[in-house]
């Protein structure tokens, strides 16, 4: 009897460990994003084992780089500690820069040599190595109550030829950092978020009403006194406050840590200084810059404030050429952002100062765009320069049509798809990020008591933001559909406090989003998405990242 329980205790012991190890471990190239071609031939595989190698190009740093990040995402998720060599020779996982397509393509081809990763550029290498780490079987966890530790002693890849590319070359996320404050930390495991779903566009919302998080060197006091709020309203302006002040600013050498680690991960990181609305931060402690002189509290609420940057103020543009010249000193970006939506025109109509510019300027109401959106657009036109003449391009949101467009502005196309389709009309490029779809800060499920309380109003599902189609044919002609640059999701975060939480809004409709922004409108198909899902959710399981179970 007690041989037998002594039986039935080991086997119960090592059971978990059996399991696994009894696991085929084969990878899988059905992944997300959807690559645009994958020719398998299931009665071959390579055997990738661990005493094997992945070459790398000695000289070329971004390749040793993508070659590193391989070697490590292949032990985080199979446990296989391959050895990374200069040496191509026998080199069981090889890249090669001789490529074909455009500057994001890529091929893996596995056949009885290995497994070869192409491109024309070390962008296309990064991301032939991403769908490399999300093909591999998931054998090593991280989260509560994992098998830790139990590693894959072989991978099995069945022959393939994946051919790939981006739909559009424009596929961004937005992260508020104005209505709640992130840590550098939390920022790079953001962007780290972003790259896994094949994302190149950090739109970082730097300044609002409640809280300024730029650090300007030649204007000290405005990141340290505008970050600050004396306390924030709970939940959606109940009235009640939490008695609590709150602030936080990113200086600029945190700024160009952001941008050096997106670079790595092939992110270009997009500054906006939303303006000459949502500026109460910077008012705070500037009153002589808003029409009425203030003073302005940094914003304990939510929602749009009258309290604007005055136009007719010459100290104003003085103001916004200094942030934005230390802006683009920091940030290289080819796009700025300045936001220009939500700047309510009450204080400009009775205003000495803004009436007499509109005056000095000439304008008059015309047709739809009134005096007050034209001087808008006069501001807009200033800022364009000074951009231009850094080389830099301005994007703004759909506002910016208001009092007519300045040259070359982008659109960002928020209030629905008809702000982006009147741009594109007007030759104009475009980002369609419309709310109904793209603002992830509102609820995905429709048992709203089932998940933390957010923005309210109406819910984006995963399968709605799956179900987006940026470019209406019978809306735009052939010539206008190419100024569709791309599409973004967005995360406000007016009721987005944590990191946990953040997770929770991005995860998994940053898959849902990534299959918008990458795959052609004939792959999609939300039934296929959800069985390719829960793979992509063991792998947040494996990096600890909190996301939504359910999908609907
Ligand atoms: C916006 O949601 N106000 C761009
Ligand atoms: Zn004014």
């Amino acid at each position: 009897m007690k041989s037998i329980l002594l039986i039935l205790t080991l086997l119960f012991a090592v059971e978990p460990f059996q399991i696994i190890e009894a696991t085929i471990k084969k990878a899988d190239y059905r992944i997300v994003p959807l690559p645009k071609s994958i020719e398998v031939d299931t009665a071959h595989v390579f055997v990738l084992q661990a005493d094997m190698t992945i070459a790398y190009d000695a000289g070329n740093a971004e390749v040793e780089r993508i070659a590193q990040f391989t070697h490590q995402w292949a032990e985080e998720t199979t446990g296989l500690h391959l050895t990374l060599t200069p040496n191509r020779k026998k080199a069981a996982v090889r890249f090669s820069l001789d490529g074909q397509g455009g500057e994001e393509a890529y091929e893996i081809i596995v056949d009885k040599k290995g497994i070869l990763l192409k491109a024309t550029t070390p962008i296309g290498l990064f991301r032939a190595a991403q769908t490399l780490r999300k093909a591999l079987p998931i054998v090593k966890e991280q989260g509560a109550g994992s098998k830790e530790h139990v590693n894959a002693q072989e991978v099995q890849f069945p022959y393939v030829h994946i051919q790939d590319e981006p739909r559009f070359p424009y596929r961004g996320v937005l992260l508020d950092c104005g209505r709640h404050f992130f840590t550098v930390e939390f920022i790079k495991q953001f962007l780290d978020a972003m790259a896994l779903h094949g994302c190149n566009q950090f739109h970082w919302h730097l300044t609002e009403d409640q809280g300024w998080r730029f650090e300007v060197k030649s204007l000290p006091r405005l990141a340290m006194e505008g970050s600050v709020r004396e306390q924030t309203v709970i939940g959606p302006n109940s009235g009640i406050y939490d008695g609590v002040r709150y602030g936080g600013y990113y200086t600029q050498e945190d700024c160009r840590e952001i941008v050096r680690y997106a670079q790595e991960r092939y992110i270009n990181v997009i500054p906006e200084i939303d303006l000459p609305g949502h500026m109460q931060g910077a008012l705070h402690v500037f009153p002589n810059l808003g029409c009425t002189g203030g003073p302005y509290p940094v914003r304990t609420y939510w929602g749009v404030s009258k309290e604007v940057l005055c136009a007719g103020n010459p100290e104003t543009m003085d103001f916004l050429k200094t942030v934005l010249g230390e802006l683009c000193d920091v940030f290289p970006s080819k796009y700025i952002h300045i936001g220009g939506d939500e700047c309510p025109k009450d204080r400009w109509r009775k205003c000495p100062k803004c009436q007499a510019k509109i005056k000095e300027l000439g304008i008059t109401d015309e047709g739809k765009h009134n005096k007050e959106d034209q001087l808008q657009t006069w501001v807009n036109h200033e800022i364009e320069r000074f951009l231009n003449e850094r080389g830099r391009d301005l994007i703004g949101w759909d506002e910016i049509l208001a009092g007519g467009l300045t040259d070359g502005s982008i659109v960002m196309s928020w209030r629905g798809t008809k702000g982006g389709i009147a741009a594109a009309r007007q030759g104009h490029r475009v980002i369609m990020s419309p709310n109904v779809y793209a603002y992830i800060d509102h609820p995905q499920l429709k048992d709203v008591a089932k998940q933390p309380r957010t923005t309210g109003g109406y819910i984006v599902s995963c399968s709605k933001v799956y179900s987006f189609e940026p470019v209406v044919p019978d809306s735009l002609t052939a010539e206008e559909q190419q100024c569709i640059m791309g599409v973004q999701a967005n995360l406000w975060t007016e009721h987005v406090a944590y990191p946990e939480h953040a997770f929770y809004q991005l995860l998994p409709r940053l898959a849902a989003m990534c299959e918008v922004q990458w795959c052609s409108p004939g792959q999609k198909d939300f039934d296929d998405f959800k069985v390719r899902l829960p793979r992509m959710e063991r792998l947040y399981d494996s990096l600890g990242l909190k996301y939504c179970h359910q999908v609907e």
